[in-house]
């Protein structure tokens, strides 16, 4: 590549005729009459890189003066600004909070301070959730993408929960996620609990995340899989439910402040605390986990393991959310609405024991539909229970008292083959 000092001294000839094109005409375009022989003095030769100096020493002026009108015009406007106007922006007043003027729900106080806190509960589940940090990748999938690619590794009942479960929990965690951001979020008026949403919603980034590298990991029909919700009713009507919840409080324009609204929240909340992710992810688990206690698809198992994990804290937290709101507010849980909200858990029962006929249409796994029946029950009674409402279902066991066990990592040591001994935040986690 030629450079300017290669430029001027080719073959020791000074100016070159390129340089000498950059120099200013100076006999072409002038008349000569007008020169006064007095007045006419040689011009000194100016060398290409001093013309390219200067050249740069005007732009280096104008850009100076640009720099200067811009700075003083960002001067300018920070002199109008009006802090008492972008106070009133921020939510609630600017006075210093105590901790008894802090609410779940219309709190009038500054959501930006944080402390002092008022519900340890939320701060200690943002604690717990940082602790037990994951990523997808940090599972070994090797031994299921074999036994994926093996003709006769599972049965036909088996792929197909596989491929079930993964489709309808790629969309699922999605709508969670989309709920608690652009529903949820700005409603609930705690910096505490927010706290844990946002950390609960890059959780369920991590679960669309460890979903995708599930199905990308098999080499799974990709548009078949993440479709699902769209082609499979089982798949589509749980979907469908729980955005009937998301619509009303995801209007930019809807405000909690009056009971129908503050119900609503609360409707939403139970529906995707309680019943979603409390009822619907619970068939799915106990499949793919119960494939991990017969040593298949251990990857996939494991991922799911982590994942029912940190669902569990969700369950918890949304079901604290949800008593401590009606501590503050008891006018909201009326008769109606106690039995509106028994009626929303029977109906995700319903659908869940309909994906479970669904995906089980025989035994499989040591389990079948009617099993799973029951073990819905179980956990719809729980539910009930948790948010102060009577048991639906009489005399109903719960036939995978493992599930709960799972669910409490520190008692599954010798679960998997491949089995997590530690947690490490912001690390790697360690394999034996
Ligand atoms: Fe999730
Ligand atoms: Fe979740």
């Amino acid at each position: 590549m030629l450079s300017w000092d290669e430029f001027e001294q080719e073959d020791g000839a000074a100016p070159l005729v390129k340089a000498a094109a950059l120099e200013p005409a100076k006999t072409e375009t002038v008349n000569q009459e007008s020169i006064s022989p007095v007045t006419e003095t040689p011009v000194a030769p100016v060398s290409p890189r001093e013309q390219v100096a200067n050249f740069q020493s005007s732009l280096d002026a104008s850009e100076e003066e640009r720099n200067a009108n811009a700075l003083q015009k960002a001067i300018d406007d920070l002199e109008e600004l009006n802090i008492e106007v972008g106070l009133e922006e921020l939510e609630g007043s600017a006075n210093r909070v105590a901790v008894d003027d802090k609410r779940m729900i219309n709190c009038r106080a500054d959501l930006n301070q944080l402390v002092p806190f008022k519900y340890d509960w939320a701060w200690q589940k943002y604690l717990d959730g940082c602790a037990n940090h994951w990523m997808p990748q940090e599972v070994n999938m090797t031994a299921d993408i074999g036994l994926w690619k093996t003709p006769n590794g599972l049965t036909d009942d088996e792929r197909l929960i596989v491929k079930r479960n993964l489709g309808f929990f790629s969309t699922a965690d999605s709508l969670v996620a989309n709920n608690l951001v652009l529903a949820v979020y700005r409603l609930i008026t705690n910096p505490e609990c927010r706290q844990y949403i946002l950390r609960q919603a890059f959780e369920e980034a991590i679960h669309t995340h460890a979903y995708q590298y599930c199905i990308e990991s098999l080499s799974m029909d990709e548009g078949e899989i993440f479709n699902m919700y769209h082609e499979v009713p089982s798949v589509a009507k749980k979907a469908a439910w729980g955005l009937k919840y998301t619509q009303e409080l995801s209007d930019p324009k809807f405000n909690t402040g009056t009971i129908k609204n503050d119900q609503a929240l609360l409707k939403n909340l139970i529906a995707f605390y309680c019943c979603l992710e409390g009822i619907f992810f619970y068939c799915g688990f106990t499949q793919i986990l119960s494939m991990g206690r017969r040593n298949k698809m251990t990857g996939t198992s494991e991922q799911f393991q982590y994942i029912l994990r940190d669902e569990s804290m969700h369950l918890n937290f949304g079901i604290d959310m949800i008593n401590q709101i009606k501590l503050e507010n008891p006018q909201l849980w009326t008769d109606e609405m106690k039995e509106q909200a028994t009626q929303m858990i029977l109906q995700a029962t319903a659908l869940e024991i309909e994906y479970a006929r669904d995906t089980m249409p025989r035994g499989v796994l040591g389990m079948n539909a009617a099993m799973m029946e029951e073990y819905l029950q179980f956990i719809a009674n729980r539910r009930l229970i948790q948010i102060g409402l009577p048991e639906q279902f009489a005399g109903v066991a719960n036939p995978f008292p493992w599930m709960s066990e799972i669910m409490d990592l520190r008692k599954e040591k010798n679960f998997f083959e491949t089995r997590v001994i530690e947690y490490q935040t912001g690390g790697a986690l360690t394999w034996d």
